[in-house]
């Protein structure tokens, strides 16, 4: 088929007709020129006879259209001219599609008009409700956080979501009868690879691809066989931090996280470390923060985050010299930091994706 058919199927919607100029063969740059002219007249034509927007759109893909435009189908005859004519052709060309875009923006201002000055618009007709979308709130603790480290000097770093048993449990020193490997506990996907139980095997993983100084922040799910109730979700967000230097002690730790609380929450929250046992930290701590929750009570101690000095068995199985380098680390639930945050008495508010709740976070 040839190209007037292109015409023919814009003037289904602007009635058209195109001439017979548009279809013969172009070889010279007589033929060229004729045929940029007969696009041009017929151009302006189906324009000016072109009745709405829907056909000034189809106008405009008829003529000036990428694909199959007929400017662009002339185009593809520009190489067949001899090469002292191409120079000429081009410009007709270009001339054509200039003329044909000013009168296709013309029409098309024609189809906006300004609106009506002599009535003015009614002020005291309502607003119109704009949904902006929102962070969510998880979301939004996790992004706290990682700036807050970002600015004491963290990298963030990710490990995957679906982990070798040794990564997730031998690795950071779990006994190998440890409950928390049962399959009760954890969700296994094979024989040895499972969902992570937690965020800790990244330690590992960092610790192997790079040499100390290492100071990581890594959020990200994590997944327990767990019952989906008030307090507990099978999936939930945790996020880990790891600090190993030379020289590193518990003061840093301390003196770390309790900057960290500081920050989060008020320039005078203070921070209790209470003794804890995890197997891949030496000693290890589960550190509450004073929060006043605003309900009335007053200031109360709350748990935020687990921690500890990182074992030395953690860090040569990793590959590091544990005589040479000691470090720190931790593990929170910005879930249960959010919930506390925000007074809210069920996590599954969180999962929910119930917009009338989470619309309350939209900034
Ligand atoms: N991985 C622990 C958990 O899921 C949390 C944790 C505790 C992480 C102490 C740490 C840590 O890095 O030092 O319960």
């Amino acid at each position: 088929m040839r190209r007037q058919c292109d015409l023919a199927s814009a003037a289904a919607v602007c009635i058209f007709v195109p001439t017979t100029s548009t279809c013969a063969p172009v070889t010279t740059l007589a033929q060229f020129l004729a045929r940029a002219d007969a696009i041009a007249r017929d151009g302006a034509a189906l324009i000016h006879t072109a009745v709405g927007r829907e056909a000034l759109d189809a106008a405009r893909v008829a003529l000036l259209g990428r694909k199959q435009g007929l400017l662009t189908t002339l185009m593809a005859a520009l190489p067949a001219l001899p090469t002292e004519d191409r120079r000429a052709a081009g410009a007709a060309m270009n001339a054509t599609k200039q003329a044909l875009e000013l009168t296709l923006t013309s029409a098309e201002a024609v189809l906006a008009p300004p609106p009506d000055a002599s009535r003015p618009p009614d002020l005291t007709m309502p607003g119109r409700d704009r949904w902006t979308g929102a962070v969510h709130p998880v979301s939004l603790v996790i992004d706290e956080i990682s700036a807050i480290f970002r600015e004491l000097g963290f990298t963030i770093a990710l490990g995957p979501e679906a982990e070798t048993e040794w990564y997730n449990f031998g690795a950071l020193n779990f006994p190998p009868d440890h409950p928390a490997m049962e399959a009760h506990d954890t969700l296994y996907l094979s024989d040895d690879t499972l969902l992570r139980t937690h965020t800790s095997p990244v330690q590992v993983r960092t610790l192997q691809t790079y040499t100390p100084p290492v100071r990581i922040l890594c959020p990200g799910n994590v997944y327990r066989r767990d019952f989906f109730d008030a307090t507990h979700a099978p999936s939930f967000m945790q996020i880990e931090g790891l600090c190993i230097d030379e020289g590193v002690s518990f003061v840093d730790l301390k003196a770390t996280l309790s900057e960290f609380a500081r920050r989060f929450y008020s320039g005078s929250s203070r921070v209790r470390l209470r003794p804890s046992f995890f197997p891949f930290v030496e000693p290890g701590a589960e550190m509450d923060v004073e929060v006043d929750l605003g309900d009335g009570k007053g200031s109360r101690w709350v748990e935020i985050l687990g921690c500890g000095m990182v074992h030395p068995r953690v860090l040569d199985g990793a590959g590091i010299d544990s005589e040479k380098y000691s470090g720190w680390a931790f593990g929170m639930g910005p879930a249960r930091i959010a919930m506390s945050r925000h007074k809210l008495p069920d996590i599954r508010l969180l999962y929910d994706s119930d917009v009338r709740f989470l619309e309350q976070f939209s900034r």
